[in-house]
């Protein structure tokens, strides 16, 4: 495109939109112009054509009457009245092509010979003729009919009539400038509103490629200020939440980071200060020595416990961990869950009442179980002394609703929209050494089957109610 004289950058959007749409208008109003003025054209040619062969016909009768006769002085009279007018010119030969009357006496001299005008050849084989020639003499467009005048099989002689179309050609040009006239304003026009409607469409956009170039490199959060109701408008919110999503998911990371490190520090340091202490003497007093060594161990069990916590939630976080997909009789997954923990309830005196409906649900029997646990776990670190912990199931529709209910300290309001969170644990003071991530699997994990999990603290105590899809009976 460089032999343009401005240079116009395809790749833009707004030049697109604005070079199609003054296009179309260009091709769409020239179209129609161009059909007005040949139909305008066509229409009056057939008009004056129609005109001058009525004329011609009727003078050709009048004409043969008179020539029957021999009456040469009437034809002459009749071919000069009717000739009189300047714009028509009326001519009779004779059947041979020899002018004998001319309503032009003057510039009829001039032609030397008339077979060579339009129209005439045909006449000398018999044959009417009509159409439009170059003035004979002058220059000016005129509508001739030329016709052999004949009665009883007798060639009487030719008339050639013609009329000037200047008249016509001169309204025409003004019809024409007019036209002309009315499309350049058109096009002006359209071309100015055209040029707001690709403004209109291609500023958005322009505006949400620069916020993607934007949040791309790393500016998350940032809004745009698009307020459309069309596709634009839509798809201008959709950036604003993506980039909110974003913004929020970053800051996620960067929190569950920090938080790792700072779990993982912990035990570590632990191990690190009682191996030292160990080192310098501490192993000497056997008291001292197999208390350090029980912390050192402790120590290293949170450890592998926390990094095993977080395999399994960045496994099921990334999508890692395929589920198994297995008929499961969530009674018996119940009480193994129970049975896992049935140990740790006595030392507490604790008792577990459950009464699970023998039904069959579709998943992976060890990652629940793991579920299960972590809810147990928590309802025995949370739990008083002599307790009972109640296990409930009911089903509801195609699904099942199992609830877990403690008696322990029950979960604050203000920790309550937190605890599925990862690494939110409540109030330190009234639990053990968790580190927040029990919940958080447990919830991966219900989802990943398609359930649902919730808590609820009314009360005493705290219930945990996980939803789970049961299998359809097979009939
Ligand atoms: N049954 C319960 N009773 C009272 N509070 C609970 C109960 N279950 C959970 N919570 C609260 O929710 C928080 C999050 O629980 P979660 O199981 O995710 O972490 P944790 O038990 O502290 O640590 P982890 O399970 O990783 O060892 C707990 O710190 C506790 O404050
Ligand atoms: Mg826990």
């Amino acid at each position: 495109m460089d032999w343009l004289p401005i240079r116009i950058r395809w790749n833009s959007i707004y030049q697109k939109l604005l070079v199609t749409y003054v296009a179309l208008t260009v091709l769409g109003t020239s179209i129609l112009a161009g059909y007005i003025i040949l139909s305008f054209y066509g229409y009056f040619m057939s008009m004056r054509q129609a005109d001058l062969d009525a004329w011609s016909t009727a003078l050709s009768e009048s004409i043969a009457d008179e020539l029957e006769e021999n009456n040469f002085k009437r034809v002459e009279v009749i071919v000069q009245r009717y000739g009189a007018r300047q714009s028509v010119t009326l001519r009779l030969f004779t059947p041979e092509g020899r002018l004998l009357v001319t309503s032009s006496p003057q510039l009829d001299r001039q032609v030397a010979d008339w077979k060579t005008v339009p129209g005439m050849k045909e006449a000398l084989q018999n044959k009417p003729a009509q159409g439009v020639a170059k003035g004979i003499l002058s220059n000016d467009d005129r509508l001739y009919t030329a016709r052999p005048i004949s009665r009883n099989g007798r060639r009487l002689g030719i008339l050639r009539m013609s009329i000037t179309l200047e008249q016509f050609q001169r309204q025409f040009r003004i019809v024409i400038f007019t036209l002309l006239g009315a499309l350049v304003v058109t096009v002006v026009l359209c071309a100015f509103i055209s040029e707001r409607l690709a403004r209109n469409m291609a500023n958005p956009i322009k505006a949400m490629r620069n916020f993607a170039i934007d949040v791309g490199g790393g500016h998350l959060g940032d809004k745009l200020n698009i307020h459309r109701r069309d596709e634009l408008g839509q798809l201008a919110t959709e950036l604003n939440r993506m980039s909110k999503r974003l913004a929020s998911l970053d800051q996620e990371r960067r929190a569950f980071l920090a938080n790792v490190s700072h779990e993982l520090r912990t035990p570590v340091s632990n191990v690190y200060v009682t191996l030292d202490a160990l080192a310098s003497g501490a192993d000497e007093e056997p008291e001292l020595r197999s208390r350090f060594i029980q912390t050192a161990q402790d120590e290293t069990m949170r450890l592998s416990r926390l990094i095993k916590d977080l395999l399994d939630l960045g496994r099921l976080e990334a999508g890692v961990t395929t589920l198994e997909q297995q008929p499961i009789r969530v009674r018996d997954l119940m009480n193994r869950a129970v049975r896992a923990i049935e140990s740790r309830m006595h030392s507490k005196n604790m008792t577990i009442v459950a009464d699970v409906p023998d039904l069959e649900i579709e998943g992976d029997p060890e990652r629940l179980l793991q579920a299960f646990l972590n809810i147990l776990d928590n309802a025995l670190k949370h739990s008083v002394q002599d307790s009972t912990v109640f296990i409930s199931g009911q089903v509801e529709g195609n699904q099942i609703t199992l609830k877990i209910q403690d008696q322990g300290l029950g979960i604050s309001d203000r920790d309550l929209p937190h605890i599925f969170e990862q690494f939110y644990t409540g109030d330190r003071s009234r639990q053990g050494s968790g580190t927040g991530l029990g919940l958080a699997i447990a919830r991966r994990i219900v989802e990943a089957h398609g359930g649902k999990i919730t808590a609820s603290s009314t009360g005493k105590g705290a219930t945990f109610t996980i939803s789970l899809l049961l299998n359809a009976p097979s009939c």
